[in-house]
Parts: structure tokens; sequence; C-alpha cells
């Protein structure tokens, strides 16, 4: 149904007869706005996450003068509203710490605020889902823009990225086979320009999945940050939203279960993140749709990896751009779709993927040809894991997927790091590492410390995988055999809690199963003497956090932004 100009909301702040509508209207003029911009058009919130803190992010100040043309050529009125800039890397003790609040802030931002519709400026892991999250909320017309990936970089005749390589370099040069300054060199080549991690991590598995979902522009999300198709694609952006805003077309119009079910579908077909599974619930969860780690492990029995991106495959981003993207990807999956979904451009998923070509098929593969035989993702459950744990087979190592070893357990990261770092650790590539205490309250955050280190000697002597298991997440840049988000988590009691040294674990990824095998006796006996190890915290943002984080399964939103609860728009007295 279309939007009447006289229903817009800022109208409520700028069109007001009495001495408040006075009053907005002189601060805009006091901003150097006329009277007429702010009166008589639509208003257009670009929520950006630029920060000098952010490098993934780094170009987005200038994009959003992009966003603002095409805002602007399309009758609307542009204004700029910074919000939490959560660079992946640098932030600690995790982003993941502040994804909520950064959902919060983007809700309430746009509730107080005379504005229409919204533009988020965003890609940098977390930056995604928070910003989608708050929009879904606030309800207001939304356009996902992309930060987009960086460029790829050569170093010896190999294309190499961010996150990934990193990864391999790093066991390298442990293992003794890279010198110093390659190790150095390399510090300064791996991310040469703005823009997300290169791989298919997280941020580029969240940004295809929102693409997926419908709230961003068909083939948007693999453009390089630094094509000049980048700024084009921002102004087309700021030009849709306009029309979104005359359109009244919503989040709740365009997130439907449909919509979830194709943004899995993607994600499986991707080799996407673990991550993905915390984030696509709880964007789910705020959208009022039902969406369970059930859910995601059917679409993933049914939609293999295609794309043949780092960390499942050896490609990049920008390789996958030039393959024809998402559009091209998900016209080869398009009978694992939903094609009626309603997607930002206002017309069905189907009118956009129509005639979408591969246009190389050694990146973006037939169904026939998978670039793996095993999913992106695979949910366990067992007495180790009641409500749930995931793994992502298809960066694993095949012959550790049905595994039964001796645990090797840690309470920590720092008497982790120390242990495996010692050349007389005593385990062998049999072993399972198990970390507790990483989880959403228990961290907290859920930290990306999923990927445990392989042991310094174990490493020495070419060890390369072994069985991990912890309550944490794990970067999607990275692989290996690791059980990750493994729920209930410890901190809170969960039977990871229980694991002593020596137990023995049993993982059987096809049978979907992670078994403790510990009799219940004994169990319950250790259940009984257990005492909680992290103390709450006192104060601040994180007691907020500890309080209220909802399990890794629910989608680890706080229980008061989780669900469709409305809240009033504000009162203007
Ligand atoms: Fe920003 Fe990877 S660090 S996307």
């Amino acid at each position: 149904m279309p939007r009447k100009f006289e229903d817009l909301r800022s109208r409520r702040w700028f069109a007001d007869a009495g001495m408040r509508g006075f009053a907005h209207r002189q601060r805009m003029q006091q901003s150097g706005l006329r009277r007429d911009d702010v009166v008589g058009r639509p208003i257009v919130a670009i929520v950006n996450t630029w920060s000098e803190l952010s490098p993934c992010h780094a170009h987005l100040r200038e994009r959003a003068d992009a966003v603002r043309r095409g805002v602007l050529l399309a009758g609307g009125m542009p204004l700029e509203l910074p919000a939490l800039s959560l660079g992946e890397v640098i932030v600690k003790p995790t982003t993941m710490l502040y994804r909520n609040l950064l959902a919060m802030e983007v809700e309430e931002l746009l509730r107080s605020h005379p504005v229409d519709g919204v533009v988020l400026l965003a890609g940098c892991d977390k930056t995604t889902p928070g910003t989608v999250m708050g929009a879904t909320s606030m309800g207001i017309p939304a356009i996902f823009c992309p930060a987009g990936p960086m460029l790829n970089d050569r170093y010896r005749g190999r294309t190499v990225g961010a996150g990934t390589h990193t990864l391999m370099f790093w066991g390298d040069y442990q293992a003794g086979r890279l010198g110093e300054d390659e190790w150095r060199d390399l510090e300064a080549r791996m991310t040469r320009s703005p823009g997300t991690c290169n791989t298919m991590g997280t941020a580029s598995t969240m940004t295809s999945i929102v693409e997926a979902l419908g709230l961003a522009l068909p083939g948007s999300t693999s453009i390089p940050a630094v094509d000049s198709a980048h700024p084009r694609m921002a102004a087309a952006c700021g030009e849709r939203i306009v029309q979104m805003i005359r359109e009244d077309l919503t989040p709740q119009r365009i997130l439907t279960r449909g919509a979830f079910l194709n943004a899995a579908a993607v994600q499986m077909a991707l080799g996407g993140s673990t991550n993905a599974a915390v984030h696509v619930i709880a964007m789910a969860r705020r959208a009022g749709v039902e969406l369970s780690l059930a859910d995601l492990d059917a679409v993933a029995r049914r939609v293999p990896v295609i794309a043949n991106l780092f960390p499942s495959g050896e490609k990049l981003m920008e390789d996958f751009h030039y393959a024809g993207g998402l559009p091209a990807l998900m016209n080869v999956i398009r009978d694992h779709l939903s094609l009626d979904e309603l997607t930002v451009t206002g017309a069905p998923l189907r009118a956009q993927l129509d005639g979408r070509a591969v246009l190389d098929p050694e990146v973006i593969r037939p169904l026939a040809a998978p670039v793996s035989p095993r999913p992106a993702l695979a949910v366990l459950r067992g007495n180790l894991a009641p409500e749930g744990a995931v793994i992502k087979p298809s960066a694993a190592s095949p012959e550790l997927l049905r595994h039964r070893g001796r645990a090797i357990v840690f309470d920590g990261p720092q008497q982790m790091a120390a242990a495996l770092a010692d050349p007389a650790f005593a385990g062998d590539e049999n072993s399972v590492i198990v970390l507790r205490n990483a989880g959403p309250v228990g961290a907290p955050g859920m930290p990306e410390w999923g990927n445990l280190p392989i042991p310094r000697n174990l490493l020495q002597r070419g060890v390369r995988d072994m069985v991990r298991i912890s309550d944490a997440r794990m970067s999607g840049t990275h692989y290996g055999t690791c059980v990750l988000h493994v729920s209930p988590e410890s901190a809170v009691g969960g039977p990871l809690a229980l694991v002593r040294d020596g137990d023995t674990i049993e993982l059987d990824v096809e049978a979907r199963r992670l078994e403790l095998v510990v009799d219940a006796a004994e169990l319950a006996r250790r259940r009984a003497a257990w005492r909680p190890l992290v103390a709450p915290y006192a104060r601040g943002y994180t007691r907020l956090y500890q309080q209220h984080v909802t399990r890794a399964q629910d989608g680890c939103d706080f229980d008061f932004l989780d669900g469709t609860a409305p809240s009033p728009e504000p009162a203007i007295h």
C-alpha cells in the first residue's frame, strides 16, 4: 500500500503547526537546511558504522556521500547518523559482546529521530546483523548497503586473503617453515584495501545472507569495496530507499520464513561461516519468524557447497564477483529457493535471478559438481550438547568427522595457550582438546576462540588438525574439525562443565552425535559438586549482557529485544 506523503513519520516533527514544530524546523535551519528541505520530502537516515578503528569500513564515509546523491536525486532528504563501529579484529574482548548494543542503538536512533526510512552502511562481521536487527525491530523501510570485500593479494605466485591465510601462515611460522622477514612482509600485504575480509568468512557470509533475504540490491554484496561500481551501488541504494518509503516497503513485508530459508540455502551453498547459525536465528526472531538449528541442519543436508571460496574452497570474493556473484549462485540453487519472496527492489526474487548466468564455473560450480561432498553446517546433539552444537564439515578433516579420543580440558584461553605451547605437552593427535567458559555468559560475549590452537610440539611433527570442542564461536575465515556453540554453555552448568581430563569423547558428524562417554551416575556426582567458575560482572554493559543474553541456539540476543513486542513511537511535546 503506497504511503501518503501526509503520513510520513518525519512530518510529526516538521509539519507540526505549534511551537514544537517551529523549534524542530528552526534547529534544522540552524544547520544550514531550508524549511522545505525537511518539510516537503521523505527524510532518509544514513546509519553509518564508519570509524578510524574499523579499517574494513574506511571507505564508508565517502560512500555515505554516494548514498546522499541517490537520495537527493530521488527527491528525499538524506541525514547521516553515526552508529557504533565494530572493527572485528580490533574490538576486544569480542565484537559479539556489542552486536546487541549496536542493534539496540540502531533501533533507538531510528525511533528517536525524525526519519522515514534508512540506508544501513555496514559489513564487518557483527555490524551486518546488528544494523539489520535494529532496523527490523524499528520497522521503517530499510535497505542494506554493504561495505564490499577488500581486494585479493598475491604472494609468491599464490592468491592470498585475510583470515584464512593468516591462520595458515601462522601455522607455518610456528613450525619454523616461514622466516621472520616473510612474516613481517605478510603483515603489510595481506589486507591491501578497505573492505571486508575477502574469504567466505563471517562478513561475506552475513552480507550475502542479507542480500538473499531481500534486504540488499541484487548482486551488491560481492562488489569490491574500491571498485567504481561500489559508489554507483551506494547511490542506487539512496535512490531506492526513497521509493521504498513511498511504497511503504518495510522489513516486515520482506522478512518471511521463506526468505530466511532462502538465506539458509545461500549460507550452505557458499560454505558460509558457522557464525551465521547464531545471527540468522537472531534476525529471524526479530522479524517474528520461527527458525531453529534443526531448520538449518535440514537445509544443509540438501544444499551442497558450490562456491569455491576459502575456507571450504580456494578462491576469494573478488573472483566470486567476476563469476556472477550471488544472483548467479542463487540461480544455480533456484530449485531450493522460494522465488516468490519480495525484495527491496519491490519485485519477487525470481525477477532478479532470471538470466543471471555463472561466468566462471570454476568459482561457482554446478550442483552436480560441488566443492565439497560434505555440508557447510551440521548440528550435533548428545549428552555433551543437549541443546545443540555446530560444526562446519566442509572445512574440517574428513578423517576426523568420526572420532573417539581422550579429553584434555582447559578452563580459559590463557591456561590453554600456555599448555599448548609447552614442548612437553603430553597429548597426541588423537586427543580431543576442550575449552570451556567461552560462551555467551562465560567469556562473556562468545568470542571466536573456537579454533583452538594445535599444540606446538604436534605442529612441529606435521599435525595440522585435531578434534577441538568449545562453547565459543569460530572465525568464519578459519577451518578445522572444531565443534562450536556447545549449549548449554559451561558457565551456566552445561555438561561441558563436567568433562575431566582423560574422559572419552565421541564425535560422529554423520549421525549428528556428540557424546561424553561417562556413565550417568558419575555425571550426577560431578554435577552435584559443580560450582560456577565465572564470577558475574559487577557493573556496566557487560553485567546487562550476562543477565539478559539468550543461548546460542536462540541467537544470543537480549531477552528484552528478542521477538516483535511493539515499542511505541515517541511522544512529541
Ligand atoms: Fe572486518 Fe574481517 S575484520 S570483515
